[in-house]
């Protein structure tokens, strides 16, 4: 019987409060603006991936999520094992009795605690952990930033995956995409009462994929230049001070402007994208009216490629956030059964 090697990892979802949206290499995946993100804790929504190599497995790799086998022919997910083959390569090229890992077929298998597709960031979480997972497979250095750049070569926002807490993904301006990478912003323990709470409004898959849709976005839009060129780079420094200075007002203003500026490029593109419903806007609609009962910001809305609502808040006042949503939303249509659960997500220190 051959051996097996094998590796288990887990990856959280994170969601961006200033939106990745745009490529200008759609090949390696490099953003047109850089972007920022909370990573969920490991206790919420995350991927749970094992991977593992054998001379005994069939000669073609593969890929299981949530039980299904998935095409791994495509350019992202081969990017991935070419660039993770390569670094496995170099390690068996310097040690001569490290087992011959890189040239055996591989097998992947994922979980998904969480709807996938459907803008909750699945294919972030998703993508990082496929790549941690071989990358201890392997035994690869765990640097995090590196691993970071294979992973964003699978989906961008995977990238953020890599780091927990407060982290940022900076765009880079090197052709071959070696400068775009994660950083860290800020540990999720510098910060940490802060919460979310998720409104699942429909756990089905998105219509419009964030790959096309950036791309149409790109080509059409004419709000997206000055978003992209200004508006961004000027949201990225003052979210990184309000981490810094925990700051939540602004913290809580700069996401709610930036996932409106995000869907109003959605709108603006040509034909139009529609990823917020009624539900949506109703979520909205809420928040401010917590924050105008509240006299300043204790609530802040984002939205992702779907019409799911992820609420930020202090922990202080759970109450007069996910409370209110929990009470007020259950007996509404809408929020009720299928279509409107509410999962809370708790950024405690990991
Ligand atoms: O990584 P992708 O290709 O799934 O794109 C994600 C885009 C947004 O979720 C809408 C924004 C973001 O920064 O995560």
């Amino acid at each position: 019987m051959s051996e097996i090697f094998r590796a288990s990892t887990t990856a959280p979802v994170n969601i961006a409060v200033i939106k990745y949206w745009g490529k200008r290499d759609a090949k390696l995946n490099l953003p047109t603006n850089s972007s920022l993100s909370v990573t969920l804790s490991q206790n919420d929504l995350r991927t749970h991936t094992t991977a593992s190599c054998s001379s005994s497995y069939p000669a073609e790799d593969s890929l299981l999520l949530n039980g299904k086998l998935q095409d791994v022919s495509g350019a992202r997910t081969q990017a991935c094992f070419r660039e993770l083959r390569a670094l496995r390569k170099e390690v068996e090229a310097k040690d001569s009795n490290a087992p011959k890992l890189a040239d055996l077929p591989l097998k992947v298998v994922s979980e998904n605690n969480f709807p996938t597709a459907a803008g909750l960031a699945s294919s972030a979480a998703g993508f990082a952990a496929l790549v941690r997972a071989i990358a201890n497979l392997y035994e690869l250095p765990a640097d995090p930033t590196e691993l970071s750049r294979i992973a964003r070569q699978g989906s961008g926002s995977a990238c953020r995956s890599l780091f927990g807490g407060y982290v940022g993904w900076e765009q880079g301006s090197a052709a071959d995409g070696s400068d775009s990478k994660a950083f860290e912003v800020a540990p999720a323990s510098h910060w940490s009462n802060m919460r979310a709470v998720i409104l699942v409004v429909s756990a089905a898959k998105k219509d419009v994929s964030s790959t096309s849709g950036m791309q149409t976005t790109v080509a059409t839009s004419s709000l997206f230049a000055s978003r992209a060129s200004e508006t961004v780079p000027r949201r990225m420094k003052e979210m990184q001070d309000a981490i810094k200075n925990k700051d939540f007002e602004t913290f809580g203003k700069v996401t709610m402007m930036d996932s409106n500026s995000f869907h109003a490029t959605c709108l603006d593109t040509y034909p139009p994208i529609f990823y917020l419903n009624d539900v949506s806007r109703a979520a909205i609609k809420m928040v401010e009216q917590i924050n105008n009962t509240a006299g300043k910001i204790i609530a802040a809305y984002t939205f992702d490629a779907g019409p799911n609502a992820v609420i930020y808040y202090l922990e202080e006042n759970e109450k007069h956030v996910a409370g209110v949503f929990k009470t007020l939303l259950a007996d509404k249509d809408g929020w009720s059964g299928e279509r409107g659960a509410a999962i809370e997500g708790n950024y405690e220190a990991a």
